[in-house]
Parts: C-alpha cells; structure tokens; sequence
C-alpha cells in the first residue's frame, strides 16, 4: 500500500485497537451504524501496511455481492488493491471451479438457480391439499437443512432436536427432501450444494486444502452474525486451525434466521479463540443526527 492514506487516521480509539490487531483473532461486536464495515476495511488496510499480510492473501467475505462490491470499491479507496472480497457463493465457486475438476476428474455440475423447477413435479405428487403448498415453502424447509449440515437421512432428527414444525407432516417432508436430492442428481446442484461440495472436497482431498489455506492467510467476514452452520463449516475448512480471522458483526440484527444464521457463531467466538482480541464499538455513526433530531424536536415541543 505504497504512499496510501494512513489507515489508523479518522478512526476512533475502539475502531483504531481493532484495527491495530493485525494479526490473532479478531471479534468486533457492534451495532448498526457503529463503523463496523469501516473497521474491517481500515483493518485490512493496516494489515497490508503493516506487511503482516500481503493483499493478495486476504479474503474478505461478504453474505451479499452488494457488500462485496463495498468492501472493494472501500479499499481501493485506502489505496489498497488486489484483496479478495467475495460472497461465500461466489468464493466457494471459484474454488470448485479449479479444484473440482482436478480431484474428481469431472466437471463442475451445473448451478440449479431455482429449486422449484425440481420441487414442482414432486409437489404435484403430494396427498390432498399439500399439493397446493406454496413452492418456496418447501425450497425454504430444504434450505434450513441444507444450512445446517442435515441430509434427509437425518432430517427428522434434527428437526425434533430444535423442536421445529415443518410446512408439511415431518415424514412427508422427508421424502419430499429425498426425492429432491434424488431429482437433482449429481450433474446439478444448488446453492447449499456449493458449499457442501467444497466443505467435503476440502475434508477429503488433503492436496486441495493445503491449496486453498496456502492461497489464502487471513480471513475477515462482515456481518458475522449472519453467518449459518454450512458458511462457518467452510469457514473451518479455510482456516484449517490457524488464528487469522477477523469478524465483526451485530448481535442484534440477525435477518436470515431462516438460513439457520444465529449470532450464536458471534457471541461464542471469544469461547473458540479464547486469545481473541474482542472490541466493542459503541459510538453509532449514522443514528445519532436522527436521534439528535428527534430530541430536538420534542425539546422544542415541550418549550425547551
Ligand atoms: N470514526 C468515524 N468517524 C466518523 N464517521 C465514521 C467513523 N466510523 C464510521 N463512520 C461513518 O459512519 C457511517 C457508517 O459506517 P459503516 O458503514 O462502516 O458502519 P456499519 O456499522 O458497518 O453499518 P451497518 O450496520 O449498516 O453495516 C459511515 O458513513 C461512516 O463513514
Ligand atoms: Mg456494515
């Protein structure tokens, strides 16, 4: 990052320590609107300054392309180029793209956009009113156990474990989710199956895991508390044992619940590093006009 702006300047002094850490794990915990994403990004910045890093070995993960898109168009802005930013997806399909055909001498199944598209014939073929189920309701139920790691086999036992009542009766839900996986095939496959091709890939081919962990050094997710058991499995794979993860999220503002994301993952992360760094930034950046608004105001109104 030869002649960029100082990464630490404009930082306050929670953002500044966790920016400074740039090496061991790292949780930042924070609301909305705290300069969690600024953190990161000044983080990362400071990681390549520093030399603890070189930019080409940063992965920065995102849930959305949106954010990706943010992280990038940020650190281009601290003068820092060549980080990966990605969406778990796009990551863990770039990856495939490379190391599937060369460990299992096959070509990358093709992506299934839409489950519906499999989903249809086989909910046409459910007893009495089920048939009318609306399609998403039953991407979503495979969804939630595909993003937790859970094959149809052991479906019923993972829902009686969380005591969760599916969109149709427990058994048929299973076969429903069977004849899915079944359908689909292994010359196509899903979003989960994204990620879970690769978490195994990396499980079982030593050669293709020592690959990516030397490819990549040190790992950042944004919106941590979004992340679900499937994401953190692959997370585990690409970290392979080492300290160097960075995560900041909000413990608050879960919004894919559905995915079988819970700020669980965040708040028990000082429990699995336990030398982890964890900083609290408190200072809120982008409500406090509108509260000062909002005070004002009702001063006003009250004859203040
Ligand atoms: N130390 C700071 N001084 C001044 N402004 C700041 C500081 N940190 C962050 N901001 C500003 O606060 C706003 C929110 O920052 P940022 O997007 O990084 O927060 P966030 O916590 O990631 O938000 P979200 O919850 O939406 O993801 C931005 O406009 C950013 O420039
Ligand atoms: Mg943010």
């Amino acid at each position: 990052m030869a002649g960029g702006a100082d990464p630490l300047s404009g930082l306050n002094d929670a953002q500044r320590r966790a920016a400074e850490a740039v090496t061991g794990p790292v949780a930042i915990i924070a609301g909305a609107g705290t300069g969690k994403t600024t953190t990161i990004t000044h983080r990362i910045a400071n990681q390549v300054r520093a030399e603890a890093f070189e930019a080409a070995s940063v992965l920065a993960v995102t849930f959305t392309e949106k954010a990706a898109g943010e992280l990038k168009r940020r650190l281009a802005q601290l003068g820092v180029e060549g980080i990966e930013a990605r969406t778990f997806h796009a990551s863990a399909l770039k990856q495939l793209g490379t190391l599937w055909p060369r460990h299992t001498g096959h070509d990358l199944p093709e992506i299934l956009n839409a489950k519906a598209q499999i989903l249809n014939p086989i909910a046409n073929g459910l007893p009495g009113a089920y048939r009318f189920l609306p399609r998403r309701e039953l991407a979503g139920e495979i969804e939630w156990a595909k993003n937790r790691l859970v094959n149809p086999a052991g479906y019923l036992e993972a829902i009686e474990a969380e005591g969760r009542t599916p969109p149709l009766p427990a058994d048929l839900m299973q076969r429903t989710f069977q004849a899915y996986e079944r359908t689909k095939g292994d010359r196509r496959m899903d979003f989960e199956d994204m990620l879970l091709m690769l978490v195994r890939l990396l499980d079982d081919e030593p050669e293709a895991a020592s690959l990516v962990r030397e490819r990549f050094h040190a790992f950042t997710v944004d919106e941590y508390q979004d992340v679900n058991p499937l994401q953190q499995a692959l997370l585990d794979r690409w970290i392979g044992g080492r300290d160097e993860l960075c995560v900041v999220g909000d413990d608050y503002q879960t919004i894919y619940t559905f995915t079988g994301a819970s700020p669980s993952h965040l708040l028990t992360f000082p429990d699995r590093y336990p030398h982890a760094a964890v900083v609290r930034l408190e200072e809120n950046y982008r409500s406090s006009p509108q509260v000062l608004t909002v005070a004002n105001a009702l001063s006003r109104a009250m004859g203040g």
